[in-house]
C-alpha cells in the first residue's frame, strides 16, 4: 500500500538540508553509504524509528546500527575501550560497526537498542551519508533500506523498488562503493568479537588489533547480531552454491575466469573487491533473468574465502538458506 509520496532528492545542498528537515520532523529519509543504502530516521525520536520497523516490515527485535558524523559524535552515545578507540582511529569512516556500552544518558531511543545496554555504531565514509549527517547534526538509526528478507540496496532505485510510497524521501547518491554491509565488532573485556562479516575484511581488524578476532556466530543459531537471520539476503530464486556449471534449468551466478559463459559474473578477473560492490545487484539480476527466461534456480561459482570474501560467502549462504517467515 503507498501511503505517501517518496520524494527522490538530489546529493546537493537542497536536497541535503531537505533530507535533513524532514529526519528533524521524524520522517524516513534513505541516503546512501558506501556500504548499502540505509533507512533513517532520528535516533533520539521512538515514533520516527518505529517508522522504521513498519516501512520494512521488520520483527521488532532487531536492534539497529546508528550513524554518527564523526567519532567525537560517537563518544556522545557509546563507551570505548582501548581495542574501539584502536579500532575507530584506524577505519573510521568506514564500513565498520563497533558494538560497545550505552552511554547513560545518550538519548537514544530504546527501539534502536532493542533494550540491549549496547548500541551498534558507526561512521560512514561516502560524502553523501557524511554531509548528511553534518546537515541533521544527531545521530540518525538506519538499517539497510529494503524491506525485511530482501536483498539490500545499493543503488537508490533498490530502495524505491521495495519502499517507493512507504517512506518519505531517498537520497540518490550513486551506486554504493563497497555493496556489502559493514563489518561488525564488539569489543569488551572477552576481547574483540567479529559478530558480522562485512565491507571491511577481518584480516585488517586483526592487523589493526595485532591479535586474532574471535569467530562470528555461526548463521542461524541464536546470534549475538540478532538481525543475522540465516534467510536474510534472499532472492526469489533457490541458489545452488560452488557449482562449476550450471544445470540446464539453471540461471549462471559466475565469478572469475572460469566462469566466462556465466549469464552474469560477479568479476570477470576474479578481484574480490569488485565482486563485492557486484554482489546485492546480481541477486536482484539473476531473479529477473530466472523470470524471463522460466528458470526457478540458479547456480554460483565459487567464491574465495579469503578477505571479502568471507562477507560475499556469508551472504551467499544466507541467500541460499532455507527461508523461515521474517528476517
Ligand atoms: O552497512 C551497514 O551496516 C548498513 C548501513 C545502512 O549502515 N546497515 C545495516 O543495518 O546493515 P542492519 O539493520 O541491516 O543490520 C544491523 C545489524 C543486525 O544484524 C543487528 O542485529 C546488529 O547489527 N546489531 C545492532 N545493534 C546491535 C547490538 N547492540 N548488539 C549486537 N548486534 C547488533
Ligand atoms: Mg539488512
Amino acid at each position: 500500500m503507498n501511503l505517501e509520496t517518496t520524494e527522490k532528492l538530489r546529493p546537493d545542498a537542497d536536497g541535503l538540508a531537505r533530507a535533513a528537515d524532514l529526519l528533524a520532523a521524524g520522517r524516513l529519509v534513505a541516503f546512501p553509504t558506501e556500504t548499502v543504502y540505509g533507512l533513517g530516521a532520528d535516533a533520539r525520536n521512538a515514533t520516527a524509528v518505529a517508522g522504521i520497523f513498519a516501512a520494512k516490515g521488520r520483527p521488532a527485535f532487531n536492534p539497529l546500527i546508528v550513524h554518527v558524523a564523526d567519532a567525537a559524535a560517537a563518544r556522545e552515545i557509546a563507551v570505548f575501550d582501548t581495542d574501539a578507540d584502536r579500532l575507530a582511529d584506524a577505519f573510521w569512516p568506514g564500513p565498520l560497526s563497533l558494538v560497545l556500552p550505552v552511554r547513560a544518558g545518550a538519548g537514544l531511543s530504546e527501539l534502536v537498542t532493542a533494550g540491549l545496554p549496547t548500541v551498534a555504531i558507526r561512521v560512514p565514509g561516502n560524502p553523501v551519508a557524511a554531509a548528511l549527517l553534518n546537515a541533521f547534526g544527531g545521530p540518525v538509526a538506519a538499517p539497510s533500506a529494503n524491506p525485511s528478507g530482501r536483498v539490500s540496496p545499493t543503488t537508490a532505485t533498490h530502495v524505491l523498488d521495495g519502499l517507493d510510497g512507504k517512506i518519505a524521501a531517498v537520497v540518490d547518491g550513486g551506486a554504493c562503493t563497497v555493496g556489502l554491509e559493514s563489518t561488525i565488532v564488539a569489543t569488551g573485556a572477552d576481547g574483540a568479537r567479529l559478530l558480522r562479516p562485512g565491507g571491511l575484511p577481518a584480516e585488517a581488524i586483526e592487523t589493526a588489533l595485532g591479535r586474532p578476532l574471535a569467530a562470528a556466530e555461526t548463521p542461524g543459531t541464536a546470534p549475538e547480531a540478532p538481525g543475522q537471520l540465516a534467510s536474510h539476503y534472499a532472492p526469489e530464486m533457490a541458489l545452488r552454491l560452488d557449482c562449476a556449471a550450471p544445470a540446464a534449468d539453471e540461471v549462471w551466478l559466475g565469478f572469475g575466469p572460469a566462469a566466462r559463459a556465466a549469464d552474469l559474473n560477479l568479476s570477470p578477473n576474479g578481484d574480490l573487491v569488485e565482486a563485492a560492490a557486484a554482489l546485492f545487484a546480481a541477486l536482484r539480476e539473476i531473479d529477473r533473468l530466472g523470470r524471463v527466461s522460466g528458470k526457478a534456480r540458479a547456480c554460483v561459482s565459487p567464491v574465495p574465502d579469503t578477505g571479502l570474501g568471507r562477507a560475499i560467502n556469508d551472504r551467499l549462504r544466507r541467500a541460499a538458506a532455507p527461508r523461515p517467515q521474517g528476517g
